[in-house]
């Protein structure tokens, strides 16, 4: 047993990771029918990160709704059907050790899908994208439903945790921020009315969902009069008096802007947000190496270590960084002979 941070288990609300490594969601626009199933190869693609001794492998953002997908090659949870792949995906992923996680999305303006798009407000993400439909009180009730769905459906496929995206400028975000939130009712204007989408979907994800809730941020918008981390604390605060256990804290991409990217470039936000709201975090963004998640942990800048990039380029990532700590990690029984 490594007495590495990185590789000490993380327990919440029943659900024990054996370490602290989270595979970040990533779309892999492989629902080749387009109709949201899980294909053969979402299950070598996740399967493969719990051989390589992932603590925790959340699926790629699927859609609570099929207009809020980005393209008709997401995966999809708006359907009882969805269930059965996903179920197939958990199951096989577990017997490897590692925990279950789906991120439940919804692209609001950033759709790419054909007909209508939805967004908060009709405001193009820029010159090259559509115009969304501003959506009524109706639309919203009806997708905040959609998530509420979605994690019913998630519960009985068999994940261990549920995260709502909340970054990248799809929907919720666009609600947050001011920037593509041009609203005159209840859900425009205040930072208390922008952050009321969001509200809504953790109240509703709660009814159905009493296992751990992690919700996506991006801290910054990287743009004059948008959203930055001070912000994110206010909101970090009332997601934690909601409830949610932990922050995954990403940056950008609500609006064009030039990000100054960097090894750790997001850490800062997580720390401050864990620091400030006082609620876990997760800490992504141009983290590859064992040393670098190390360093994060035992500062206490964040709890969980999301990784994603790299771990497309190496499956077996935590192994390369228990190397890179001094330290070895146990694989899989059928590997112990080579591990
Ligand atoms: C191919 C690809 C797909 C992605 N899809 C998602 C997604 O579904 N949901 C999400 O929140 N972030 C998504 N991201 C962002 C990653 O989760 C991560 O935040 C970002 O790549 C930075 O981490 P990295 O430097 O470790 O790659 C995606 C990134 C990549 C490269």
């Amino acid at each position: 047993m490594s007495n590495r941070k990185l590789f000490s288990p993380w327990s919440l609300k029943g659900v024990t990771l054996k370490n602290r490594i989270v595979m970040s969601p990533m779309c892999m626009y492989s629902s080749h029918e387009k109709d949201g199933k899980v294909q053969p190869f979402h299950m070598t693609h996740y399967i493969s990160r719990a051989v390589g001794q992932v603590g925790l492998i959340m699926v790629e953002a699927t859609a609570v709704t099929p207009e809020g997908r980005i393209s008709d090659q997401d995966l999809g949870i708006w359907d009882d059907a969805h269930i059965e792949g996903l179920a197939a995906l958990t199951s096989q992923i577990k017997p490897y050790g590692s925990k279950t996680a789906i991120q439940l999305a919804h692209a609001g303006r950033k759709a790419e899908v054909e007909g209508t798009i939805y967004g908060p407000s009709a405001i193009p993400f820029d010159e090259q994208s559509r115009t969304p439909v501003e959506m009524t009180k109706e639309d919203i009730k009806e997708t905040v439903q959609a998530f509420k769905k979605g994690a019913e459906r998630a519960k009985a496929a068999g994940f261990d945790i549920i995260e709502i995206h909340g970054a990248h400028g799809y929907l919720i975000n666009e609600f947050l921020s001011p920037l593509s939130n041009h609203r005159e009712d209840e859900y425009g204007g205040s930072p208390e009315n922008r952050y009321r989408l969001l509200r809504e979907v953790i109240d509703a994800v709660k009814e159905v969902w009493d296992g751990p809730l992690f919700v996506r941020v991006s801290a910054s918008d990287y743009q004059t009069n948008g959203l930055d981390v001070a912000d994110y604390v206010g909101f970090g605060k009332w997601m934690k008096e909601q409830g949610v256990d932990l922050i995954d804290v990403s940056s950008g991409a609500v609006v064009p802007a030039d990000i100054n990217v960097f090894p750790g470039y997001q850490v800062s936000f997580a720390d401050t947000i864990r620091a400030q709201a006082e609620i876990q975090t997760g800490a992504v963004g141009l983290i590859t190496n064992g040393l670098q998640a190390e360093e994060i942990l035992q500062n206490g800048r964040a709890d969980l270590i999301f990784v994603a990039r790299e771990l497309l380029r190496d499956p077996y990532w935590p192994k390369t960084a228990a190397k890179q700590l001094n330290t070895t990690i146990e694989g899989p029984v059928q590997y112990d002979r080579a591990w």
